[in-house]
């Protein structure tokens, strides 16, 4: 892909960074995000339609998924990356990445700590947070489906955010294993109270939201995206319902496109890229 195939020759270059002035507005960009909030920067790594996996019903982490995604890669997504890594270490210094569980387990998969027929708990155990760490891995689990064998170690803590209408089974469940969670929402996570409260008790400035196309879309249609930094490989995967990186809701009839604001394209050596975009509030 040639930089003047973007119709933007002066912020597009093929292996530099970006153009200058849309480096220096970069540089410019405030580190936190809206008010009391932290900075919300959405990476992910997409096909060149968009899509971030190969089907609905295989997930990356899957034995023989993530290989069978990744031998489409050219040589160059691996060092775009990196570019991206030390890019956002450099200018935002994250300490927390955000999931969603849809990254750990199936549409189809309910909880095993919800029998059937349970009532909430109104004596649902307030946030637990036993333990911390420089960094955070922090997933969205309103429904308690994801049954985790990872816990974190010395420099990332592991924290579930969870709401009211949670199994207390899967709250018990975690405390057993040890790993913090926050309550924020009632019938589902509250995005929005949710980065509050992570910048409010963890201290952070900057979320890095590395999640599919669920998490992203529920993030994009509260306003709560700052920054969109897409890795694209020349590949095309296609199917009606394939993930893509933003899904979520429709837009509702006559509603407009989120319109963002670019800030610069890397062309790798094998034809993939990474953008950079801000994404202003309306
Ligand atoms: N290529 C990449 O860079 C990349 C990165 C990540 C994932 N993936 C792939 O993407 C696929 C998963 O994507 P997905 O869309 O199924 O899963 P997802 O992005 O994890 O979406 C579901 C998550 O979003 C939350 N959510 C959705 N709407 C919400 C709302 N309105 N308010 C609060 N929370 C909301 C759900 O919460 P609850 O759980 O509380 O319901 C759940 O945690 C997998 O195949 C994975 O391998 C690819």
């Amino acid at each position: 892909m040639s930089a003047a195939s973007h119709g933007r020759a002066g912020d597009l270059s093929v292996g530099t960074a970006v153009g200058p002035s849309a480096y220096r507005r970069g540089m410019d960009e405030p580190r936190s995000g809206g008010p009391g909030r932290p900075r919300v920067v959405v990476t992910t790594t997409a096909s060149l339609d968009g899509r971030i996996t190969p089907s609905r019903a295989e997930r990356l982490l899957e034995k023989g998924v993530f290989d069978r995604w990744r031998a489409a890669w050219p040589g160059d997504v691996d060092d775009l990356h990196e570019q991206r890594r030390a890019w956002i270490e450099e200018h935002h210094a994250p300490t927390v990445t955000l999931e969603g569980s849809g990254t750990f387990v199936a549409d189809e998969v309910e909880s095993a700590y919800a029998p059937a027929g349970s009532a909430p708990d109104d004596d649902l155990p307030a946030d637990h947070l036993p333990r911390r760490a420089p960094r955070w891995f922090v997933v969205v689990d309103a429904r308690g489906r994801v049954d985790w064998t990872y816990f974190g170690d010395d420099t990332t803590a592991l924290l579930v955010l969870v709401c009211r209408s949670t199994p207390p089974g899967y709250l018990a469940r975690l405390r057993e294993v040890g790993v913090g969670y926050l309550v924020v929402g009632d019938e589902r996570v509250d995005l929005a109270m949710a980065l509050q409260r992570l910048g409010d008790t963890l201290g952070a400035t900057c979320v890095v939201s590395d999640g599919g196309g669920g998490l992203n879309g529920a993030l994009l249609r509260a306003g709560l995206v700052d920054e969109l930094h897409v890795v694209t490989f020349p590949a095309l995967v296609g199917g009606l319902g394939t993930p893509s990186f933003v899904d979520g809701p429709p837009l509702s009839p006559g509603g407009e496109p989120t319109r963002v604001r670019p800030l610069g394209v890397v062309t790798g050596a094998g034809g993939s890229t990474w953008a950079r975009y801000a994404v202003d509030p309306s």
